[in-house]
């Protein structure tokens, strides 16, 4: 394996709650097949790439770009997750502006993860092609009737996939009742670079790690580079603003249930 893999596993159930997580990396997938030299053109090209992503991201939640001229060309892209304000957007890509060159030093490509943004570069032009699960994360809890569980959570994830693959913000978030008194809270999110339907295949092949990794978990996390969800009980979104009327301009994607093969994940870590 060419790729390094750094995963943090002191996310806690604090890191759940908007706003106090300090923004550190919380796992970063450094792409070890090609490195660049220090001070050379793709490092400059780079350092400018990071630097114009992390301003333009926190307007819209989203910005995608290339900086330099082929071979040194770098593509990357910069997200934060769908209910996050453009003020604590621009907070997080401070820290990611700040760290993000350090994250993987010498490599062409990464994948670094902060709790409500994430910045992927690369020397190749993956616009548009996903990238499915790289990391996971999970609840030490069970639910308590796991196949109501299962069931309830195959329909929200299900239905917010529907919802969010042909949104503008290609983000959706929502809850279903588990029993009088709980809920089970679930968000979804493509990077904006993928049309609907890879963006209903990414996250279709995420949800279908859940079996594998996360059966019957209380909450859990797959992130990947072009898409990511998580599900908890309690709500870790902003409810008012994961609300906020986006109306789909693309035509709506039909359901695919079939599922993808399960793959190995590349780590594992608790919530
Ligand atoms: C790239 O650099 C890393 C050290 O950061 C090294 O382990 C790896 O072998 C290098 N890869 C290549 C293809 O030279
Ligand atoms: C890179 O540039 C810095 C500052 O100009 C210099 O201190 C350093 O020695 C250079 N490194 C290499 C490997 O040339
Ligand atoms: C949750 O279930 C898994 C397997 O289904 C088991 O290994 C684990 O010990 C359980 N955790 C708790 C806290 O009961
Ligand atoms: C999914 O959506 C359908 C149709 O809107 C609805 O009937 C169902 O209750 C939803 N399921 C969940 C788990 O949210
Ligand atoms: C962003 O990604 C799209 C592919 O979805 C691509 O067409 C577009 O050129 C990219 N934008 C920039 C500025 O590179
Ligand atoms: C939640 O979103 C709403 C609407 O976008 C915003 O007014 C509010 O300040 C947000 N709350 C937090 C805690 O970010
Ligand atoms: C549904 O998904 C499977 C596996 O990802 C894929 O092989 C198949 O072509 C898809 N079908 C449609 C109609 O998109």
């Amino acid at each position: 394996m060419a790729s390094l893999l750094l995963c943090s596993l002191m996310l806690t159930m604090v890191s759940l709650f908007l706003g106090s997580a300090a923004d550190a990396p919380i796992c970063i997938l450094c792409n070890r097949n090609r490195n660049y030299t220090s001070n050379s053109t793709y490092q400059s090209s780079l350092g400018r790439l990071i630097s114009s992503l992390s301003s333009s991201a926190p307007a819209t939640g989203f910005a995608n770009g290339t900086a330099g001229e082929v071979p040194d060309r770098v593509y990357g892209l910069a997200i934060c997750r769908g209910d996050v304000s453009p003020t604590r957007c621009a907070e997080c890509f401070a820290s990611v502006a700040r760290d993000a060159a350090a994250g993987c030093p010498g490599n062409k490509g990464a994948t670094i993860f902060y709790d409500l943004c994430h910045l992927l570069y690369s020397d190749q032009d993956f616009f548009g092609s996903y990238k499915a699960s790289e990391f996971f994360f999970w609840n030490t809890r069970n639910a308590s009737d796991v196949p109501t569980f299962n069931r309830l959570l195959g329909g929200l994830l299900s239905n917010l996939t529907i919802l969010a693959a042909p949104s503008e913000r290609r983000f959706s978030a929502g809850s279903v009742d588990f029993t009088n008194f709980e809920k089970i809270y679930g968000l979804v999110q493509c990077t904006r670079d993928l049309t609907a339907e890879s963006c209903d295949a990414c996250l279709r092949s995420e949800i279908s790690d859940i079996p594998w990794c996360c059966d019957g978990r209380k909450g859990a996390r797959v992130l990947g580079g072009s898409c990511h969800l998580r599900y908890e009980m309690s709500p870790f979104f902003n409810v008012s603003a994961a609300a906020d009327p986006q109306p789909p301009r693309l035509p709506p994607v039909p359901a695919n249930t079939s599922m993808p093969p399960a793959r190995t994940p590349a780590a594992g870590g608790k919530v």
